[in-house]
């Protein structure tokens, strides 16, 4: 594998109302729709010598989300363009960081020295640290792997108008900590599996305040995680268990559990995926991947709160020595599982990495998977499912994702689902009958594993990997859920 190019890395600063007309390459300002003359817009209708208000009056600038207009500077010795961005009817912290990342994709169509960023004009209120890691998520593409030719610039320092350093330092820790996310998942399997996933997590918290444990395939032996075994025995790249704790509380506070379907790439098996399925699943460590940047957030953001992640690492191939239809595997909790497809794979390995995780009795756990096709066909491409044993815990996330503007949607645990993966031969098996309400059934097969755990379930098959590009983002990964988890974390 070649080398991808190297993480975007911005020089962030926090600047005063008058930096917007000194020299720049962009100036970038907010319009919403109520049209509000703000004291950015005012700035550049001043530069414009009034054309800005002009186009304001004629319609031509709407304020609507997303709409975006580049025009010249005006008077010479201020910015060369300025870059007219629509933020809608309210700019809440999900508009803010999908406002700002649209900046910035547009403007790193060509090369640009310095930008400088006045969404808001100086009366920001909390979406500061929005408009910041967004302005940093809008920097990295899945084209990380393009050499020459290049067709995007990401811009070596940005000027915020307004901002605190305080909100600049925690946006730059969300924004750098999804985007390390989203490389893990953008690199392809063979840069990325069990043992180099746990090699480049190691290097990159050395020095760091987390503490970093990791069972290869002799521990995961002797810990009798058969079932993360059973899942990697196909591939001559053997699985690992990844555990990374931050200690930001007292000694004695019950830790918060974070568990993540860490399968580097998912061929299906035996139960092989056909091409079009198999295409886009070095995706499939995507909850391992947003474990990481969740850990690497808190860490830096110094959160007060005992949390330990858990990556269930494996790569799911085809070979004389895969794990077979009709096998019965003894998990590490002692519960018997009849394997009747082997492309279920992502429940099997989390069926031992959350039972290791409840070990550390944790006061709330959260696990992450790109785990079913049917939680697509559910809720879109778009939307997280949530499922849960604990209305109250699913509640607080919720809350949390709905203040990030993260799209999820809670789905049903009726117990009348839990017969569906009762199994004849063992004690479950790991597909339910047939397709209907397979995000669900997968969910419930989960639950025989968190024993009386609180714990919410999140199906991101959809949001994590996504085909097409949105205007403020490529397609590929998309760092899904970091934010949420993040303020979870700080609120729980
Ligand atoms: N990794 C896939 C689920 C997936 C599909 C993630 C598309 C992202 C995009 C998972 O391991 C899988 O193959 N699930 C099967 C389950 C079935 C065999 C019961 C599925 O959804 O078809
Ligand atoms: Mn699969
Ligand atoms: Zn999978």
């Amino acid at each position: 594998m070649p080398e991808s190019r190297p993480l975007p890395s911005v020089q962030l600063n926090a600047v005063s109302e008058a930096d917007s007309v000194q020299p720049s390459d962009v100036l970038v300002i907010g319009i919403g729709q109520d049209l509000a003359i703000r004291d950015s817009v005012k700035v550049a209708d001043d530069l414009t010598g009034g054309a800005i208000g002009r186009m304001i009056g004629s319609g031509e600038i709407s304020g609507k989300k997303g709409e975006s207009l580049l025009v010249p500077g005006g008077a010479s010795g201020g910015p060369d363009l300025i870059l007219i961005i629509g933020t809608g009817e309210q700019v809440d912290r999900g508009v803010a960081f999908e406002v700002a990342a649209t900046a910035i994709r547009q403007i790193a169509k060509r090369e640009r020295r310095r930008i400088v960023l006045a969404i808001d004009g100086t009366s920001i209120g909390d979406v500061g640290d929005a408009i910041v890691a967004g302005a940093l998520s809008g920097c990295e593409t899945q084209a990380i792997y393009q050499t020459g030719g290049h067709a995007f610039f990401p811009p070596a320092s940005i000027d915020f108008v307004g901002l605190t350093q305080t909100q600049i330092d925690r946006g730059r820790v969300i924004g750098e900590s999804m985007n390390f996310t989203r490389r893990l998942v953008n690199e392809p399997a063979s840069a990325v599996y069990p043992e180099s996933f746990v090699s480049r997590v190691t290097k990159h918290f050395a020095g760091t305040s987390l503490q970093i444990e990791a069972w290869d395939e002799h521990r995961l032996e002797s810990e009798g995680c058969r079932a993360i075994l059973a899942v990697g025995q196909g591939s001559v790249r053997p699985p690992r268990l990844l555990i990374i704790r931050h200690q930001g509380g007292p000694q004695d506070q019950a830790p918060l559990a974070l568990v993540g379907k860490g399968v580097t790439f998912d061929s299906g098996g035996l139960s092989i995926k056909p091409s079009e399925g198999m295409v886009d699943m070095k995706c499939d460590m995507a909850g391992a991947a947003t474990v990481v940047g969740v850990m690497k957030a808190i860490a830096e953001l110094k959160v007060p709160r005992n949390v330990i992640g858990f990556c269930g690492l494996a790569e799911n191939m085809v070979s004389g020595d895969s794990y077979k239809l009709g096998d019965v595997i003894e998990t590490r909790s002692g519960k018997t599982i009849e394997i009747l497809n082997t492309d279920a794979e992502g429940r099997v390995v989390l069926a031992d990495t959350l039972d290791v995780a409840i070990q550390h009795h944790p006061g709330a756990m959260i696990d992450l998977a790109t785990l079913t096709g049917a939680c697509m066909v559910a809720l879109g491409n778009e939307v997280a499912g949530l499922m849960t044993n604990s209305d109250d815990v699913c509640r607080d996330f919720r809350g949390a994702a709905e203040a990030e503007g993260e799209p999820v949607w809670q789905l049903p645990m009726f117990s009348l689902y839990d017969e569906k993966v009762k199994s004849k031969v063992a004690d479950i098996k790991n597909v339910g009958e047939g397709r209907w309400g397979g995000a669900i059934t997968a969910a419930k097969f989960l639950e025989n594993f968190v024993g009386d755990t609180p714990w919410v379930h999140i199906d991101i098959a959809g949001p994590a990997f996504v085909d097409s590009p949105l205007p403020h983002r490529d397609a590929g990964a998309t760092g899904v859920m970091v934010r949420s988890l993040v303020r979870w974390i700080e609120n729980s």
